[in-house]
């Protein structure tokens, strides 16, 4: 009786979805925001130095979530190929984390130290030279484009004020500390990095 006054009601009905849908909702958001599984740093983790949030925002600007994930499944065929599973903690100070789903590409979660930085600069001027078979794309201005160390003071900042526990003094060694570097610099210290706090390796 109830159940056909819902179907043939549908105002009742949209209202009652939206209830359903809210308390899914947060049952499996609002536990992820306490739980200090979530929220917590993975021990070793730190907010990104200045060179590699810049390296960070250049991966973002040029759009390598497009072919890359950022996120090893607990499964094995996963963790045999990349290393350890990846866990909530490792993400606390990225804004916006860099999951992903599209792997046209490896996983890049643990590819910090697996390559040379060397390696890394061929291969992001042009991939072929060290992968011959690559389809990925060639960045070669990222070798000629420096960083800008007032904008990068500014960005930590920003995150300072967000929260996350950067001091005076690493904002105001911010610039020195990206003075002179490329972004190419940057992005290959923030690939070295990814991953290697949980590594296994
Ligand atoms: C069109 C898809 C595509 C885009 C966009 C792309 N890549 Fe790739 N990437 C690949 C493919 C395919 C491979 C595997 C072949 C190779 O190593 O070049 C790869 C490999 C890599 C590897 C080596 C991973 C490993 O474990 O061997 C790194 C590091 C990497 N890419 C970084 C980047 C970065 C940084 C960007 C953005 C500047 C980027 N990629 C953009 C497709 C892409």
């Amino acid at each position: 009786m109830g159940h056909e006054r819902i179907e043939k009601n549908i105002n009742l009905m949209s209202i009652l979805i939206v209830l359903v849908i809210s308390v899914g909702g947060l049952v499996e958001i609002l536990p992820l925001m306490t739980s200090s599984d979530a929220t917590d740093p993975y021990p070793g983790v730190t907010p990104y130095p200045a060179l590699q949030l810049a390296g960070r925002d250049i991966y973002i600007r040029e759009g390598c979530y497009g072919c890359h994930s950022q996120q090893i499944r607990p499964f094995r065929s996963e963790t045999e190929r990349y290393g350890p599973y990846s866990v909530a903690g490792e993400f606390v100070y990225d804004r916006p984390f860099q999951f992903g789903s599209k792997r046209t590409g490896p996983d890049l979660a643990r590819v910090g130290k697996r390559y040379s930085d060397d390696w890394h600069r061929i291969h992001l001027v042009k991939p072929q030279d060290v992968v011959p078979e690559s389809n990925m794309p060639a960045y070669p201005w990222l070798a000629k484009a420096t960083i800008d160390g007032e904008l990068m003071q500014r960005k930590l900042r920003a995150l300072q004020i967000l929260g996350d526990p950067y001091t005076d003094e690493d904002i105001a060694g911010a610039a020195d500390a990206v003075a002179g570097k490329t972004e190419l610099d940057a992005l290959v210290a923030y690939l070295q990095n990814l991953g290697t706090v949980r590594s296994a390796r």
